[in-house]
């Protein structure tokens, strides 16, 4: 095997920012930021599969990338908190593009209960799918990446700091992504994989969006005055908040040869949000 992190500092950038011959696999891939991510991979010359909790919305996911880039598809029905799901989906990959050499940990959920409110449950279920789903997709993954490649963990600017009411499980298990982000890389380097972080600040997505109507309503049922909290997550200083785009491209740099110095970072990607 080649040294997987070798120095790649003479090669073009057209060269260096390709995916031509990687497979990419791209968890909560059917809408949002996931599909995003999908298309660019795919631009940039990858195979990818969608993997998500319904098969249909993932393979009508997948078909839609493949109209656009002409890339080879799958989509996969994949449980990202059950590690049963994550290894059979993982096997169906594997099995369909050939391998597996990036692995974008994307999917996760954001309910927004305030904390005197919310159940054991309702805390669990969110850590099984932000923080085991990680742990679940990129164990898989390292297990199959027998050349080397690259785990990205989709975090948040809510794994650097607080944020909206509601949202103590979230930010909790994002800043566990973060932690992950840093011990994968070092476990994982010596199987040529890096590991790399990209936390996104708000970006409206459907899940997003229908999060935020629904956290509205708890945080008035609970009391919370909205209007007493700082607006965090619209402090952009540039004018505007992200689109799913914006943060597919900075997944697609990491995923790429082009950051191939990086490991265990977690990339801010939010307009100056969090500075
Ligand atoms: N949109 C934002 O403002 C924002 C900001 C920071 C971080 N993020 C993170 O980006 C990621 C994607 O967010 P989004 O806004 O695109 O969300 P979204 O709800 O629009 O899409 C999430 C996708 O993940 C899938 N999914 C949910 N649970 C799953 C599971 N257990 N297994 C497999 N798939 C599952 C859903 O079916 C959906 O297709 C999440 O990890 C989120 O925390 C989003």
């Amino acid at each position: 095997m080649s040294f997987p992190f070798a120095d790649v500092s003479t090669r073009t950038i057209p060269d260096l920012i390709s995916l031509s011959g990687r497979r990419a696999v791209v968890t909560g891939g059917a809408q949002g930021l996931g599909r995003a991510i999908a298309d660019r991979l795919a631009e940039a010359g990858a195979s990818v599969a969608i993997a998500d909790l319904d098969l249909r919305r993932a393979a009508d996911a997948a078909a839609a990338v493949a109209g656009a880039s002409g890339a080879l598809t799958i989509g996969v029905q994949m449980d990202v908190a059950d590690s049963a799901s994550v290894h059979d989906a993982a096997d169906a990959v594997t099995e369909g593009l050939g391998g597996v050499d990036i692995w974008v940990n994307n999917a996760g959920v954001f309910p927004s209960v305030p904390v005197v409110e919310m159940s054991d449950e309702q805390w669990d279920r969110v850590f099984a799918v932000n923080a085991r789903g990680v742990r679940n997709g990129a164990r898989e993954a390292a297990l199959r990446m027998t050349e080397g490649g690259v785990v990205v963990n989709v975090v948040s600017t809510a794994g650097f700091r607080g944020t909206a009411p509601g949202l103590s499980a979230y930010v909790a298990s994002k800043h566990a992504v973060r932690g992950m982000t840093k011990q994968m890389a070092l476990e994982f380097a010596p199987r040529g994989i890096r590991v790399l972080g990209v936390a996104p600040s708000y970006v409206p997505t459907e899940g997003n969006l229908a999060a935020a109507a629904a956290a509205m309503e708890n945080l008035a049922a609970a009391g919370i005055d909205m209007s007493s909290v700082p607006a965090a997550m619209t402090q952009s200083l540039i004018g505007r908040v992200g689109t799913p785009d914006d943060i597919a491209r900075v997944v697609l740099f990491c995923a790429s040869d082009l950051s191939m110095i990086m490991t265990g970072s977690t990339l801010l990607a939010d307009a100056g949000e969090t500075i």
